[in-house]
């Protein structure tokens, strides 16, 4: 396997040389735009891996995870509309530089361009896998907006909504990567498990970053699913750990809709702090993280090879942006 770096300078020499028609430019330039802000391209990175851990060719790919990384970032563009997002990769976001229907149009543009990349690979699987997880991530975002509106939403609840929004394409990049290297079904399941493992840890992280991140490395405003009334593992361990005055203030800022920004997200920032959710937090990710590795740990590939996918693992759960 070659290092994280080669791979990543592979994934953004490809990104940078994808060719995007001239007119109409409202449509294209959103999302030469949108490509060239960058990213950690943990996902494409992760695709060439495995294909090469698992004995294949990562040249052979290098469309699948042109593909994977479109895709993302088309599911970003509509993201920050749901989210009322203004800002991303350190820039404004697309509807916000320019406006709604075109965050709506250049990400179906960007769907489309990512389906086309997959379909390059002419491998059924490969195809199948994309399609079943796109489907899944729109499942995943529907339950994060319900979620917005309900007060009784479990851990468990949680946990299937990242696991579909977010975790299941990091599973994805993995075994694409392993079904173009012709892996067997078994070793395919493993890696993708290893990756959706990874994901949860990953979704977590970038909650947990999202309250008490550095916005300069973080790239996102801080507060922004404080504002939502997202129901993150934070928000839903607070309400359940709540009592009394707490709680009164907790059903304040969730219902106030004249709060300031400041206010509420200092406000909500202080309960959590107060109640130690961040702990719990803490906690989970290690537990997912450690289930990654196992899985990682029992792929038939090279110690050098896990030690790689095990590096990435406890780095991304790690993250500090
Ligand atoms: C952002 O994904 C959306 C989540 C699943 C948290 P990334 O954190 O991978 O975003 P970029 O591509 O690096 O900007
Ligand atoms: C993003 O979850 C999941 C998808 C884009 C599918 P978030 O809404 O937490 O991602 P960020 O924080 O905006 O990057
Ligand atoms: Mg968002
Ligand atoms: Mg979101
Ligand atoms: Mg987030």
């Amino acid at each position: 396997m070659k290092t994280f770096q080669e791979y990543l300078d592979a994934v953004n020499q490809a990104i940078a040389a994808i060719p995007y028609p001239a007119s109409p430019d409202q449509l294209y330039e959103p999302i030469a735009y949108h490509m060239a802000l960058g990213g950690k391209r943990v996902r494409p990175v992760l695709t060439l891996m495995a294909c090469d851990a698992m004995g294949g060719d990562s040249a052979l790919a290098i469309d699948a995870a042109l593909g994977l990384e479109m895709f993302h970032n088309f599911t970003l563009l509509h993201d920050d509309v749901m989210d009322n997002a203004d800002v991303r990769r350190g820039k404004p976001t697309v509807h916000c530089r320019w406006n709604d229907n075109t965050a709506i149009l250049s990400g179906d543009t960007m769907l489309t361009i990512a389906t086309q990349y997959i379909a390059r690979t002419a491998n059924w699987q490969v195809m199948d896998l994309f399609n079943k997880t796109a489907i899944e991530i729109y499942e995943g975002q529907q339950w994060d907006m319900d979620y917005e509106n309900r007060n009784d939403v479990t851990v468990e609840e949680y946990i299937n909504m990242i696991r579909l929004k977010t975790s299941v394409l990091l599973g994805c990049a993995l075994k694409t990567g392993a079904l173009i290297a012709d892996a067997d079904e078994q070793q395919a399941s493993l890696i993708y498990e290893a990756g959706v493992n990874m994901g949860l840890a990953f979704q977590l992280r970038d909650d947990v970053l999202d309250v008490w991140g550095n916005p300069e490395t973080f790239g996102k405003e801080i507060g922004g699913d404080i504002m939502n009334n997202k129901k993150t593992f934070l928000l839903i361990n607070t309400m359940q750990l709540a009592q009394g005055d707490d709680a009164d203030e907790l059903r304040h800022w969730l219902n106030d809709p004249y709060a300031t920004r400041d206010d509420k997200v200092r406000g909500v920032t202080s309960l959590y702090e107060r109640l130690g959710v961040r702990q719990l937090a803490e906690e989970a990710i290690s537990r997912y993280n450690d289930q990654a590795v196992a899985a990682f740990n029992q792929l038939k590939i090279s110690d050098d090879d896990k030690a790689a996918f095990i590096a990435l693992a406890n780095r991304l759960s790690g993250r500090k942006y």
